[in-house]
């Protein structure tokens, strides 16, 4: 019996080993707070400042939004015309629907079948923005975001993104040079994550938006960057809500259905469901181990052992340990 324990163990901690590293990056990605790679607030001239940023200016002056088509909802319409008024120097380029699956077509071919059948138009939403970023450069603008200043000081990074809450980053405004490493990895991660998780919510989070993002993201930075290919940082307060930053939000999101309500409680509230998690895992552990001592069946289950027996295992062993086997 002591070997088939051994086995026994040996086998869960194979698969506890397997399971963390599956959600490894999804752990670390909990205790991210993006200090190292912020753009901190003494870096952006404030918005009214007479000190000309004279950094060199890296990401072109285009603004990309997205719409369905050429007819902005009214409620949204003063969120864009705040951006495009005070950058009349940038290029303006709204990603409709059919001009979306035109460019895919003609400059991404091999992504066009993975475009055309997600099952839910915000994925396309979502990954047209990664590719227009990836090959012309630019700044992304989600539509409900409107402009409270002009956005030069942020053309000084070679990429840059958004702190969200509870934690990762967003894709609602993101910034970067033409051909930028990260979202290069981006569009090129985009096929192999897109799945089906059976709740819509989580099959858009994790298949195109913000969760893809934030874990290509943490990925990406694992092993450090080159300076050209750092990605900083945009904090909250830089991003929205106070005097100096950059965006206005205009409340229209679609994203207030039941799935996201449950999601964004269960965000708010990790540290007690993982802590919960783990108690319960324990406790049905252990009532479990004790229920099968004290009863006869024997722990490690005999089919348990039998599976180890079989096939290629005793062939290894020598002669003697063999024969006991062949008891079984
Ligand atoms: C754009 O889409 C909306 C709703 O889907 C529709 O009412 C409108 O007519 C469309 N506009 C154009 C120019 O096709």
């Amino acid at each position: 019996m002591r070997r088939g324990m051994i086995i026994f163990l040996v086998f869960n901690l194979v698969l506890l080993g397997f399971i963390l590293n599956s959600v490894f990056t999804l752990i670390t990605l909990l205790f991210e707070d993006c200090t190292a790679d912020a753009i901190r607030p003494y870096d952006i001239p404030a918005p009214s400042s007479d000190l000309i940023d004279q950094r060199p200016k890296l990401i072109p002056k285009i603004i990309h939004q997205t719409w369905r088509n050429e007819t902005i909802p009214e409620k949204w319409s003063e969120a864009q015309q705040s951006c495009i008024k005070i950058h009349t120097d940038y290029e303006y380029k709204l990603w409709t629907d059919q001009r979306s699956r035109e460019f895919i077509a003609t400059e991404y071919p091999w992504f066009l079948e993975t475009f055309d059948n997600y099952p839910y138009p915000i994925m396309r939403a979502d990954a047209i923005r990664y590719f227009v970023l990836a090959h012309f450069g630019g700044i992304y603008v989600d539509m409900d975001d409107g402009c409270n200043r002009r956005l030069d000081p942020l053309l000084s990074y070679s990429a840059w993104v958004r702190k969200t809450k509870p934690t990762g980053i967003s894709n609602d405004a993101m910034g970067s040079t033409p051909q930028h490493p990260f979202f290069l990895q981006v569009i090129e991660s985009l096929q192999s994550y897109n799945r089906n998780w059976r709740v819509p919510y989580i099959t858009v989070m994790y298949s195109t938006g913000p969760l893809f993002l934030s874990v290509i993201w943490k990925e990406y930075i694992r092993w450090g960057t080159s300076e050209e290919g750092r990605v900083r940082i945009l904090m909250p307060d830089e991003y929205i809500k106070k005097p100096w930053s950059f965006f206005t939000y205009h409340k229209g999101s679609s994203w207030h259905n039941e799935d996201a309500q449950a999601i964004f409680w269960m965000g708010q509230h990790w540290i007690l469901l993982t802590v919960s998690g783990v108690v319960l895992a324990a406790l049905l552990y252990i009532v479990g181990f004790t229920v099968v001592r004290k009863s006869h069946i024997s722990f490690p289950p005999q089919f348990f052992v039998n599976l180890f027996r079989r096939g290629g295992y005793t062939s290894l062993k020598k002669k003697d340990d063999e024969e006991k086997t062949v008891e079984v």
